[in-house]
């Protein structure tokens, strides 16, 4: 049998030259090739390496992304440069360009809506739900004594279970509850600290049952189905917003109140049809996620909150706003973000560290704000671009080097390039004729 095809044993066991090679003599056409390409990334120092290989499992290389920064972000008066980690051309430019923009206009204004934190511990219990509820409070009190030890300092630092509820699904699953927390974390995204209650939670709890002389046989039975913090928090969230009197509200310095309008038309589609706000949310996360990665916060978590705020009344809608009133553009974006800036990889990978440093070492709080702000901005610079010029004329433009690149372009046939397609339409198509042409030309 082809070796592709035969289960392996003991991978995880093997050296991590050991399973770059076994990768590339089983799947490679140019096995050499292939373990020669994937070391060239394996950073100099060995020991950082070590580092870098311990945040996973299995890691055979490092996959590099581009580390970009967009300056000139006024955020409450405070001026950042902003870090982003993202692949995708154009969206560090369209940043840069909003926070430009907006930096003649007031800037930037951001604030804290909630800082809640939640997590579930579902679990099924036979008996009458009007008991278990009596004894409710009851077993808050021992939950929130039981779990002290792992709290405390938490509670030091101004956070801890901010409260703890029972409730009640067994109309919709048989004998099934659930208990809601909700907590603090401070500078923490809290991941690991809220698991760690939660699992408590449920030790405690099914000790209550078997203990507490109210319960009697199947009722001191109770099982835990599983304890685990919710990515849902819409109630961890920050508003970002622009404004400005409508007159400012220009582009190229030309009073432009059609621009205006159809910005704000451009802003309701999206809050009216799914497949629009799909992709106007996008944009935002398009910001969003660059500033997330550059921090080492996890933008998955992030991603599946925002979409599911995003559904919140049931329909999916655009996550921001936008109105014209009383002779004032306001342009907003309410967004649940629970992210740390202390505890998990903030501090253990270097760029992070060095992303938090160039952001002014920000609180959790502060960060939510630049982030939001960065969404915003690039949800504006994409609409600007969207209901004016399109966005294809500048995105390829930024996607140029990329095709350049791709086709071997030397210095002097991507300047000839550039020139060229200054005032055309450019596609991989058209820029790869022209090359081709050049060179027959030139030979
Ligand atoms: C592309 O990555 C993002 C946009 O499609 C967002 C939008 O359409 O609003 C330009």
């Amino acid at each position: 049998m082809n070796k592709k095809h035969q289960l392996v044993k003991g991978f995880s066991k093997q050296s991590k030259a050991g399973k770059l090679e076994w990768v590339a003599n089983t799947y490679s056409q140019n096995p050499d090739a292939t373990v020669a390409d994937m070391k060239s990334f394996w950073h100099a120092d060995e020991k950082l390496q070590k580092v870098l290989d311990g945040f996973s499992e299995n890691t055979i290389s490092n996959y590099m992304m581009p580390y970009g920064i967009a300056p000139n972000f006024i955020i409450n008066d405070k001026m950042y440069a902003v870090p982003m980690v993202i692949e995708e051309s154009s969206v560090v430019a369209a940043a840069a360009s909003a926070a430009k923009y907006w930096s003649t206009k007031g800037g930037f204004k951001a604030e804290i809506l909630g800082t809640k934190k939640v997590g579930q511990v579902h679990f099924s219990w036979k008996g009458n739900s009007e008991k278990l509820k009596t004894h409710f409070k009851d077993i808050k009190a021992i939950l929130r004594h039981d779990t002290q030890p792992i709290t405390q300092n938490m509670q030091k630092r101004g956070g801890g279970i901010l409260d703890i509820e029972l409730l009640d699904f067994t109309e919709v699953e048989a004998d099934y509850y659930q208990l809601r927390a909700t907590f603090e974390t401070c500078d923490s995204m809290g991941a690991n600290f809220i698991n760690s209650v939660l699992e408590a939670f449920g030790q405690s709890l099914k000790m209550y049952v078997l203990e507490n002389e109210n319960f009697q046989g199947e009722e001191e039975e109770l099982t835990i189905i599983m304890a685990i913090l919710s990515n849902y928090t819409p109630e961890c969230v920050v508003r970002a917003w622009v404004e400005c009197p409508i007159e400012a509200f220009n582009i190229n310095g030309k009073d432009n109140s059609a621009f205006a309008k159809k910005f704000e038309k451009a802003v309701k589609i999206a809050r009216l049809d799914p497949y629009r706000a799909t992709t106007h949310n996008k944009g935002i996360f398009n910001g969003i996620d660059a500033v997330v990665l550059a921090t080492a916060n996890d933008f998955r978590a992030i991603e599946a909150c925002g979409h599911a705020y995003a559904a919140r009344d049931g329909q999916y809608r655009s996550l921001s706003q936008c109105e014209i009133k009383d002779g004032k553009f306001r342009f907003w974006l309410d967004i649940p973000l629970a992210v740390g800036t202390v505890g998990g990889l903030t501090s253990l990978h270097p760029l992070a560290k060095r992303t938090l440093e160039i952001l002014g070492n920000p609180s959790a709080e502060e960060l939510m704000q630049i982030i939001a702000v960065v969404g915003l901005a690039q949800n504006f610079a994409a609409l600007r671009s969207l209901v004016t010029t399109g966005i294809q004329k500048g995105h390829m433009k930024m996607h140029m080097q990329n095709i350049l690149n791709h086709l071997g372009a030397n210095d002097m046939e991507a300047k000839q390039a550039l020139i060229y397609f200054e005032d055309k339409p450019i596609s991989f198509t058209a820029v790869r004729t022209y090359i081709n042409t050049i060179r027959t030309t030139l030979v």
